[in-house]
Parts: C-alpha cells; sequence; structure tokens
C-alpha cells in the first residue's frame, strides 16, 4: 500500500526583492533634532562627521534628499560647490512640482526621464553661454538612461525612485533627509541601515529626525568616536 502523499506546501506570496541598500544618515542634536530652521543648511556636526558623510555619499553615488533640504543646501553653496551640493554624486530631490524647478534654473538644461514622467533631470555640467550657442549645446544633450544627470527632481514614491535606481544598476543609496524625507522612507519601510552622529548640541526646539511614530526595529551594530565630542551609532535591520 502506498503512503499518503505529503500536503503540498503553500505557495509562498510573490515578492519583489530589492538589490539597492538603502542608508539614511543624519547628525543630530542631543535633543534628537536635525535643524533649528527647515530654510537654514543644518552646520552644526564636526568636520569629521561631513567628511564622513561626504565620503559615504561618494562611495553610493546616490543622495536622495527633500526639496528643503536641497533648497537649504544651495543657499549655503560655495565657490567650490555652488550648488551646495557633492559634486559626481546623482541627487535625487523629492518634490510634488519638479516641474517649478524648469523656471527657477534657467541656465540649465531640463530633459523628461525616458522611465517616469514624474521626473526632470536638469545636467548641472552645462555653464550658462550665450544663446546662440546654448541653443546647439542643449540640442546635442540628452539624459542617457544608463549614465543620469547628476540633479534629478521627482514626485516619484521612495519605491519607484529605488526601481529606477536599480534599474540604473546602483547598489545603494543614501537617504540624505530632511525630516519628511526620513520618516516617508522608514513608513515604507525602505531603510535597512542608519547612520547617526550624536553632537553636543541642544536646540529646544526645531524640526524633529523623524516626524510622529515611524516603524523602527533597527539593531545598533557599531559605536565609533568622532573626534572629541561626537559619536556615531550604526543601526541595521
Ligand atoms: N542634521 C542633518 O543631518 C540634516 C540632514 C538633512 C537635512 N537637514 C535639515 O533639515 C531641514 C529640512 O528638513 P524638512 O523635513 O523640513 O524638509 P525635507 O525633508 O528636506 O523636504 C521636504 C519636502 O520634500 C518634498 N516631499 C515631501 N513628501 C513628498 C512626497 N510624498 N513626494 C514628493 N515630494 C515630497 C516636499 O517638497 P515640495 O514642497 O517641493 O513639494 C516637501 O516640502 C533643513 O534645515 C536641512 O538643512 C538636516
Amino acid at each position: 500500500m502506498s503512503s499518503p502523499k505529503p500536503p503540498r506546501p503553500t505557495p509562498k506570496p510573490i515578492k519583489t526583492i530589492r538589490t539597492i541598500k538603502t542608508i539614511l544618515i543624519a547628525a543630530i542634536s542631543l535633543d534628537g533634532k536635525i535643524s533649528t530652521n527647515p530654510n537654514k543648511n543644518a552646520n552644526f556636526s564636526s568636520k569629521k562627521d561631513k567628511a564622513f558623510f561626504r565620503k559615504e555619499v561618494q562611495k553610493a553615488g546616490v543622495s536622495i534628499l527633500g526639496s528643503k533640504t536641497y533648497k537649504a543646501a544651495k543657499s549655503a553653496g560655495t565657490g567650490a560647490s555652488p550648488s551646495g551640493l557633492i559634486p559626481k554624486v546623482q541627487h535625487i530631490v523629492m518634490t510634488r512640482t519638479p516641474e517649478k524647478y524648469t523656471k527657477t534654473t534657467a541656465s540649465t538644461t531640463f530633459t523628461t526621464s525616458t522611465t517616469s514622467p514624474a521626473i526632470l533631470t536638469v545636467d548641472q555640467n552645462i555653464s550658462p553661454i550665450n544663446p546662440k550657442k546654448q541653443r546647439r549645446h542643449h540640442a546635442t544633450t540628452k539624459t542617457p538612461t544608463t549614465s543620469p544627470a547628476p540633479l534629478t527632481f521627482t514626485k516619484d514614491t521612495p519605491r519607484k525612485i529605488l526601481k529606477n535606481l536599480e534599474a540604473q544598476g546602483h547598489k545603494t543609496a543614501i537617504i540624505s533627509g530632511g525630516s519628511e524625507i526620513y520618516t516617508m522612507f522608514l513608513k515604507a519601510n525602505l531603510v535597512d541601515e542608519m547612520y547617526l552622529t550624536i553632537t553636543p548640541h541642544w536646540f529646544g526646539k526645531g524640526i524633529p529626525l523623524f516626524q510622529g511614530n515611524p516603524n523602527i526595529n533597527f539593531e545598533l551594530y557599531k559605536v565609533k568616536k568622532l573626534g572629541e565630542n561626537e559619536i556615531l551609532l550604526k543601526y541595521r535591520r
């Protein structure tokens, strides 16, 4: 007599596996704030912390930030980096009105992305030149899907942004803030690691690291002193 067949395993629901790793990086005051004012560039952490952030962003090659952080960084731009952004890094700026940025940056070229109509990309390498030359230059400038322009404005969802980056071959993306962007990625369960630098400041008021109560369930895996006064905490899922 043949033995009864074992029950068939219940098929698992098909899950889309994300291959791009996301790291949220922030500097915070002792009372958990990332800034005192959304319009002001948060510049309170040490040189060592800034160098650490820069290195991580350059290593990843992609930084995702909110429009308020972008504007604040731009207002603090210097001669070396007029945009206030890190050179040679693809910056993805989240905004509900990407089209607004076509009007404010007349000297740059905008092309709509081939992967998403909600995206506008800006080639920052084009310098303002005379209108005749500029027309010629614009006509030959394209944004290839494999080599995206360094600055992109988008109203895509966090998930869609990551999917596009994956399709472009990126392995890591840094979630650079501010609070609204951190919270959105956490709530969507799209943060793999968090690097938080605790600085010796107490703001009393200002912008919290996260808004409301995002779903945080991380393990601390590294603690490192940064210079004399700061501690870097590394968390992962
Ligand atoms: N200490 C740190 O490590 C650190 C890091 C980063 C930033 N900061 C500081 O944080 C402050 C800014 O933080 P914040 O929280 O006020 O602003 P933010 O997160 O930088 O930007 C908020 C903006 O993101 C866009 N946005 C929000 N939800 C969106 C969605 N679902 N889809 C598309 N776009 C969306 C909106 O842009 P629109 O209004 O254009 O639609 C919104 O106004 C600045 O002072 C900055 O310097 C500090």
